[in-house]
């Protein structure tokens, strides 16, 4: 595969830091991961990563260590600060300062906006962003981006939705950015709470079309991705307004009678209430595929960042 980009020692912290080229080239890596997913590599033998988990995670957590594992490489960290030395007060700097002695790169999942931008400030080893408040999950992006072709051959020329809480869900704040370096039309629909960020918007839109719509059934018939989200309650500053917006939205199979049978329906998971369960086991439902593949995408990001492939 002909090289294009250097990605050696290089932080992931937003999807905004990246180009279509060099989005398709991830990409590209990740296919070639598909086979070493099975039967395994030493690719990364000696190489140790280090996971600060400030927040829970299972799929972002788990599926970092079983790619690392995968390619022959070992883990150490921790999935919640109670159990670090941050619990006696250690600062978020001094923490990376401390880890980077003992790994080559660095995976952090933080609730604060800014954290991984901070992280990778101090560390001397690669830093990955696994999630920054409701600001971004650059690698989730890349997982959605990379399942989209796989089942639909190509990511120009889609309708995609993204449905749900457009204001504190960070994935699709990263998802819109990726999507917009593609030629595709997006419409966003949530209620009137939850609405895209303005700067999301603003940012986008010189690129792409963006429609933002309440009622699903406007954009649905259409659609080749729904994109679905849950509502982030935890990151509700005034529990009343998660009162008002909670339940307002279910995707069932009563609503997929109105789409094509073609459409693929994601999640990024965890879901709570905003997929009906007997959507599971259409052939709409792609959620789970879509955290294998972050396996395999998270084995095509370690092996660039860490050298091993160039
Ligand atoms: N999609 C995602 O980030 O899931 P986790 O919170 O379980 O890592």
């Amino acid at each position: 595969m002909k090289k294009i980009y250097e990605f050696t020692n290089r932080d992931i912290i937003s999807i905004r830091g990246f180009t279509r080229e060099e989005i398709d080239y991830i990409l590209k890596v990740s296919r070639m991961m598909e086979p070493l997913a099975e039967k395994g590599s030493d690719m990364l033998r000696g190489k140790v990563l280090a996971e600060l988990f400030f927040e829970p995670s299972t799929r972002t957590m788990l599926s970092f260590q079983t790619a690392m594992y995968k390619l022959g490489g070992n883990v150490i960290g921790f999935a919640e600060p109670g159990v670090s030395s941050v619990w006696k007060g250690e600062s978020l700097a001094d923490t990376v300062r401390v880890v980077e002695n003992y790994s080559d790169v660095i995976v952090l999942r933080h609730p604060l906006e800014g954290a991984a931008r901070l992280a990778a400030e101090y560390a001397k080893v690669p830093v990955i962003n696994a999630g920054s408040g409701a600001e971004e999950h650059p690698t989730q992006a890349l997982l959605d981006l990379y399942t989209i072709l796989k089942y639909k051959g190509g990511i120009d020329g889609l309708s995609i939705i993204l449905m749900g809480d457009l204001r504190y869900g960070r994935t699709v704040h990263s998802l819109a950015y990726a999507l917009s370096l593609y030629d595709v039309d997006l419409h966003l629909v949530s209620p009137d709470l939850l609405r895209m960020r303005k700067e999301v918007i603003e940012d986008i839109k010189g690129y792409i079309k963006v429609t933002e719509h309440r009622d699903l059934m406007e954009v649905l018939p259409d659609a080749d991705v729904l994109y679905v989200t849950r509502i982030q309650k935890e990151r509700f500053p005034d529990l009343g307004e998660y009162e008002k917006v909670k339940g307002s939205y279910v995707i069932d199979l009563n609503v997929l009678k109105k789409a094509r049978n073609d459409l693929i329906v994601l999640h990024p998971l965890p879901r709570v209430d905003e997929i009906a369960v007997e959507v599971d086991s259409t052939s709409f439902a792609k959620y789970f595929e879509q955290a294998r593949n972050g396996v395999i995408v998270r084995m095509a990001l370690l092996a660039l960042v860490l050298g091993a492939i160039k």
